[in-house]
């Protein structure tokens, strides 16, 4: 585990692009798994830059994201979809059909979960996957709880996470309660695995990650067991860490 801590945001967001970026020199058809959430705006912005300079395609990767939020239409301006089209998708050469999102407006969810998990196998295993962390602890939209789940599912958001996505919509009423989210066990697959976290009010769910006990209350402390995990920190998010 290579645990990075930075002073200047720019720096941070630099690493995290260049990690994808490099990848992507040395493997054009890269498998990219992708957060959404402020954690990796700056990261997006930053490659969406590298991509206008030249400096990287995304022609032949492909994109898996972790989850999106069960009762909002694809095009709904707060869903997952439409988060990564305006910071990332419409910004770059990647072809739409090569972007994945779990289509939480299914009818039938279960169906579409495994279907989900059947792509993912397809056209895995995912080369690098971007994860923020709740600060709760939680990865994808795994909430802690007394059990994991392994592949796609459908999960409750904890009150915890359902107040911090709060600040995305107009009243906490209109926050969905429901996400489709890749399982603990796919993220695990990855053959590398970049978490990122600003800010204090992450600083515990860091600790609780690194250097506390691999518990299913912490679903992030599962990252331990990952033989290739990079965490880019800044200062205050990383301020727990002895
Ligand atoms: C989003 C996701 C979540 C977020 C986490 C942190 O796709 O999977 O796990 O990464 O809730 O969110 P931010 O970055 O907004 O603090």
């Amino acid at each position: 585990m290579n645990i990075f801590t930075f002073n200047k945001e720019d720096d941070f967001v630099q690493t995290g692009a260049n990690l994808i970026v490099s990848l992507l020199q040395s493997n054009p058809r890269a498998v990219l798994g992708l957060a959404t959430g402020s954690s990796p705006l700056g990261i997006y912005a930053r490659l969406a830059d590298m991509y206008k300079r030249g400096l990287v395609s995304f022609a032949k990767s492909s994109v898996f994201n972790l989850d999106e939020y069960v009762g909002l239409a694809n095009d709904h301006p707060q869903s997952y979809s439409t988060f990564m089209k305006e910071h990332l998708f419409n910004h770059i050469d990647i072809d739409p059909k090569r972007t994945f999102i779990p289509n939480a407006s299914a009818h039938d969810l279960e169906a579409e979960c495994q279907a989900y998990d059947q792509l993912l196998e397809q056209n895995g295993p995912v080369d690098l996957q971007l994860l923020g962390i709740g600060s709760n602890g939680h990865i994808g939209f795994n909430e802690p709880n007394d059990h994991l789940i392994g592949g796609t599912q459908v999960v409750d958001l904890q009150e915890e996470t359902i107040q911090a996505n709060a600040r995305f919509f107009t009243s906490l009423d209109e926050v969905p309660k429901l996400a489709v989210t890749m399982g603990v066990g796919s993220i695990m697959k990855a053959r590398q695995i970049v978490l990122i976290a600003r800010g204090v009010e992450k600083a515990e769910a860091i600790k609780n990650a690194f250097q506390g006990p691999i518990t299913t209350q912490c679903p992030a402390s599962f990252l331990q067991c990952h033989s290739n995990v990079v965490v880019l920190l800044d200062h205050e998010a990383g301020s727990l860490l002895t």
